[in-house]
């Protein structure tokens, strides 16, 4: 069991039982986090396997992203600045038919380089291949809750159920329970009652959440209307889908029924601002789900629509996008946006002892380099984690106590190799090259890599 201590670093736990920030030190041994103590206490430093300074740090638990679709790294930059459904229909699941298990194993390893290196420990994942994705993630230690995408419109539902639940049965809680699993219906509109139906009796049966992209877009919601007389969000409850847990994706366009229900069923929300701009989908109401009293995560959704996975821009949109729509500054203070993207990560997926720097707690845990001009003075280290910093002030990533990020750079992970893999394999698929877009010197770039 490998001891790492860090010494002296600004910790900001996001525990409510302790202080919002302090100087001290923090001891991991093996997976949980064993001691925290404030100055001017101080850990013994002897018998312990690594001393990591932290005097210039801030110390934060590992960021969780509760919505997004790993290997669509492949199509980052693609297909830009069309609608939802325009740019599903005509781009995306064009592309997508020609996907491999390779192409998602190394199109989930860029994604998790990325996420790693911006300081996210826990990922959420609907997609294909699962298998793939689960050994990308069993290799690069990583913490996710993957799904295997399921719809109910075309003739491969009864197959992609199959596949759900052998995934689960052969995945879950693998890694030294690093590796979780859920169900992924994706949508009402991909997924009719009667195919959730069967959803439900696999999440019976294997005691796992369900994830749904819902209430994405006015289009669906109006739609939904026309076809069920209900919305979304009433459709789901009618059809008994919140009588398990369920981690709800985007929830933009509710009415006050809709989060009235949301709040009734305990019904997790993953918040993605991000792509919601980017695909013109609007605001979710933020603000009025919390006061509700729904629980709210953020996610990055898949790099496709985003176009990054960096969770820093989603705490920051958080935060910022209700003050301009309530023309109300008070609304999410920083405390609130940070929390997001960490207790209540934590919270929505139903992952317990994560979320929090705090003993007992597994050693998910970020260090970001403090004595940067950006990050200076400190007064409040939670409003430079949310108005200032950014995911390349990372320096120290660890998941379940061992180093995933030291000094910034990867320590499972061949960085060059899996950009090259993943760059050849998004050419294929899309039928570009680098050089259509990039003037040669992106195929120069990548196609020389000798391995
Ligand atoms: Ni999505």
């Amino acid at each position: 069991m490998k001891k790492i201590l860090i010494t002296g670093a600004t910790i900001v736990t996001m525990d409510e039982e302790q202080p919002d920030h302090f100087c001290g030190d923090l001891l991991v041994e093996g997976d949980p986090i064993t001691a925290i103590v404030s100055r001017p206490e101080r850990i013994e430093q002897a018998g312990i396997d690594r001393v990591i300074e932290g005097n210039k740090w801030i110390l934060l638990p590992g960021l969780i992203n509760t919505h997004g679709h790993a290997a669509m790294t492949l199509l980052r930059g693609y297909a830009d600045d069309l609608p939802l459904m325009r740019w599903l229909e005509d781009k995306i699941w064009p592309a997508e038919k020609a996907l491999t298990g390779d192409d998602v194993y190394w199109g989930t390893l860029l994604a998790i380089a990325e996420m790693l290196k911006g300081g996210t420990t826990t990922f959420t994942d609907m997609y294909f291949f699962m298998d793939r994705a689960a050994e990308a993630v069993a290799e690069s230690k990583i913490r996710a809750m993957l799904s295997r995408g399921l719809a109910g419109v075309g003739l491969a539902g009864g197959r992609m159920l199959r596949e759900a639940e052998s995934f689960i049965n052969n995945w879950q809680g693998k890694e030294n329970g690093r590796i979780n699993t859920s169900l992924g219906p994706h949508a009402p509109y991909t997924c009719p009652p009667g195919f959730l139906k069967k959803v439900m009796a696999i999440a019976a049966r294997t005691g796992r959440p369900l994830q749904i992209h819902l209430a994405e877009t006015a289009g669906e919601v109006e739609r939904c209307r026309q076809k069920y007389g209900l919305s979304p969000v009433e459709l789901m409850e009618h059809v008994g889908l919140f009588q398990f847990e369920v981690i709800a994706a985007h929830c933009v366009h509710l009415s006050d029924r809709d989060i009235s229900i949301l709040a009734q069923q305990g019904v997790g929300v993953a918040h993605n601002p991000g792509s919601n701009l980017k695909l013109g989908s609007g605001i979710a109401p933020l603000n009025e789900l919390l006061k509700a009293g729904v629980k709210v995560s953020l996610g990055t959704d898949g790099a496709g629509s985003n176009n990054n996975l960096d969770l820093w821009e989603e705490i920051f949109l958080a935060a910022l996008l209700p003050k301009g729509i309530h023309q109300d500054p008070t609304v999410i203070p920083a405390r609130a946006a940070l929390k997001m993207a960490t207790t209540n990560g934590a919270e929505v997926l139903r992952l317990p002892r994560l979320g929090k720097l705090k003993v007992g707690y597994r050693a998910d845990l970020i260090g970001l380099k403090g004595d940067l001009p950006h990050l200076n003075p400190i007064f409040d280290p939670s409003a430079h984690l949310v108005y200032s910093a950014a995911a390349a002030d990372v320096s120290l990533v660890m998941v379940d106590g061992q180093i995933l990020v030291d000094n910034g750079s990867l320590t499972t992970l061949d960085e060059e190799r899996i950009i090259y893999e993943a760059s050849r394999r998004a050419y294929r698929l899309t039928g570009k090259k680098g050089r259509d877009n990039a003037g040669g010197l992106h195929e120069g770039n990548n196609f020389n890599y000798q391995r």
